[in-house]
């Protein structure tokens, strides 16, 4: 029996009050999530069970029980607050998925601070905008990542410690390093947790939009309401599951659902630090027995792509119940699952701002493959008429998804940017900005974003931060950045460029420019490719007309070009 039991039954009169009951939470209550995520699970009886089974390059292992996650998150918490981090500062986790990464997230929950985690692939430039935003007093990261704090420092007064947590001792410090090594450090077993109330922040992720900088969605404590029980019910996580979440948290689905969700429940979860490669995850997946797998379309059609015979050589039998996130998944990869794994990858739908699943294929219901399935219970969705933000009740006609603010999880504002957060409610809506068909039947069809932001491997980038990172290269007169179709990562960045007197175009620039902004951005905000132009479409005012290089790499209908200037 999955735990949702029926989805038509639980819809009928649901209340969050039932994830509250079952952590025992009252209205007013002290709420914390680090507390949730370690200590009730040793007072519960769990202590010595497995929490974390870590997996790191040339197969180390590390493993922790949920009292070591315990003692581990108070110790970290207790060094915080001995360098004098308060209650609400802004902490950034910048490293790869480490024990550390994780048992910090705790600690600084812990104390009371605000989780900054970022993707330790960032480079400088992408570091310092978000860390800029944040104000934030301290980062913990790792030797090999030390060097990019280094670059901006001078920048950020405001960044009182650079916490390294794998110093070897040798190289010397710099200004602000001090040096952390959990496995040396005293452990602390009675440890005061400050007493975060339901609106208390927890967590800021950053996501990116069209224009503009990178937001810090700013999340609070209460949403371990929503995390849990979506966790409990979706991924149908049961006591005796190996868990693994293949997502870094540096992303939502890192944080909701491979931390918070799956161990608010005291599930055993394990952890692959190294890159991608069908093989070793298979191998991980028959290692460690996983039993409940949550991952994303790009990786599922590597592995498609890596082939079944692979899949033949793993015993995979252990696999019970299998699910995405990310980008729409397409009814192929849910086809294909069903024959090699037995069992479909059930599909979920949300995003960072809504820091919980929304719409999603449960245990037990029909799976219409290539759908993202139903709203959670307790979840108002509708698409909606672009014009008149009214819901669109004609079945299979497509509208912008809209849902009703109230679930637990919502986030609560953009750091320091209210007026963008005010935006997306329209006529008592918030709008995602996804757009989306729903079926008689009440299932819903992603049809495409509602704006420019690219999609690459479920990772959000903007255009506007490429093309202003491209801006940066001397060689870089213009920029346009679109997404260009890609058989595994669905879309890639592409840029435009007009280059600058006295620089030749030519395939030796081309990946210098790429090189250049791998750097400063990101691997994943590195565009794949550059393609130089004389001149931009532009409109009269002058605004660079992406969507007329997008219908092209996409070989669609240009549209509209009546504003566009073309003397
Ligand atoms: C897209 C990820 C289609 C969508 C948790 C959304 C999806 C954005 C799906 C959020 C899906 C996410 N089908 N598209 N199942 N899941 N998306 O904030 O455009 O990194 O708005 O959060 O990814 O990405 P984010």
């Amino acid at each position: 029996m999955s735990n949702i039991g029926s989805y038509e039954e639980r819809i009928k009169d649901f209340s969050w009050k039932l994830a509250e009951e079952e952590l025992e939470y009252k209205d007013g209550d002290v709420i914390n999530i680090g507390w949730y995520c370690s200590d009730r699970n040793c007072i519960k009886g769990k202590g010595e069970k497995m929490a974390l089974i870590w997996e790191g390059l040339g197969g180390v292992e590390k493993k922790y029980t949920f009292n070591d996650v315990r003692l581990a998150s108070n110790t970290i918490g207790h060094h915080l607050r001995g360098l004098g981090i308060k209650n609400e500062d802004r902490v950034c986790l910048f490293m790869d998925k480490i024990p550390e990464l994780y048992l910090s997230f705790l600690g600084v929950l812990k104390i009371g601070a605000i989780a900054q985690p970022l993707f330790s692939a960032f480079g400088d430039e992408s570091l310092h905008v978000r860390l800029e935003n944040a104000q934030t007093k301290a980062i913990i990261t790792q030797r090999k990542h030390v060097s990019k704090v280094r670059r901006i420092l001078e920048q950020m007064p405001y960044l009182e410690h650079i916490i390294i947590v794998d110093h070897d001792g040798k190289k010397p410090l710099k200004e602000r390093e001090t040096v952390f090594n959990l496995e040396e450090a005293e452990k602390i077993d009675e440890f005061e947790i400050f007493p975060t109330k339901a609106e208390s922040p927890s967590l800021l992720h950053y996501t990116s939009g069209t224009t503009g900088q990178p937001k810090g969605v700013k999340h609070v404590h209460y949403s371990i309401i929503s995390q849990y029980l979506t966790a409990k019910w979706v991924l149908d996580l049961q006591d005796d599951d190996i868990y693994w979440c293949t997502a870094d948290p540096g992303w939502v689905t890192g944080t909701s659902y491979g931390i918070i969700g799956p161990w608010s429940q005291g599930i055993t979860q394990c952890v692959l630090d190294t890159g991608f490669s069908a093989e070793s995850w298979y191998k991980f997946i028959e290692k460690n027995k996983v039993s409940m797998w949550y991952s994303a379309p790009t990786a599922i059609r590597s592995l498609m792509k890596a082939g079944d015979d692979l899949i033949k050589q793993h015993d995979l039998s252990s696999l019970r119940h299998i699910a995405s996130v990310g980008e729409p998944l397409n009814a192929e990869a849910v086809i294909w699952s069903e024959k090699v794994y037995g069992m479909p990858f059930y599909d979920t739908y949300w995003q960072t701002e809504t820091g919980s699943m929304m719409l999603t294929n449960y245990p037990g219901m029909k799976i219409k493959p290539g759908s993202m399935g139903k709203p959670f219970p307790g979840i108002i969705a509708a698409v909606l008429d672009e014009k008149t933000f009214e819901p669109i009740t004609e079945p299979n006609k497509p509208g912008l998804i809209g849902f009703k603010p109230g679930w637990p999880s919502m986030m609560r504002t953009y750091w320091g940017n209210e007026e963008t957060y005010k935006k997306k409610f329209v006529n008592g809506w918030y709008l995602p900005g996804d757009k989306s068909t729903i079926d008689k039947d009440g299932y819903f069809w992603f049809v495409g974003r509602d704006d420019d932001v690219i999609n690459t491997g479920g990772h959000l980038v903007s255009p506007f931060e490429v093309e202003s990172a491209l801006l940066e290269h001397e060689a870089v007169a213009e920029s346009a950045v679109v997404a260009k179709p890609d058989e595994v990562n669905m879309e890639v960045v592409k840029a435009f460029v007009t280059l600058n007197p006295g620089f030749v175009a030519d395939d030796d620039l081309e990946l210098k420019i790429m090189n250049f902004i791998r750097k400063k951005l990101s691997p994943l905000a590195m565009p794949q490719e550059i393609e130089y132009m004389e001149k931009l479409p532009k409109t009269r005012s002058g605004k660079i007309m992406r969507r007329m290089l997008r219908a092209k790499e996409w070989g669609e209908e240009i549209g509209d070009t009546s504003t566009l200037d073309d003397e």
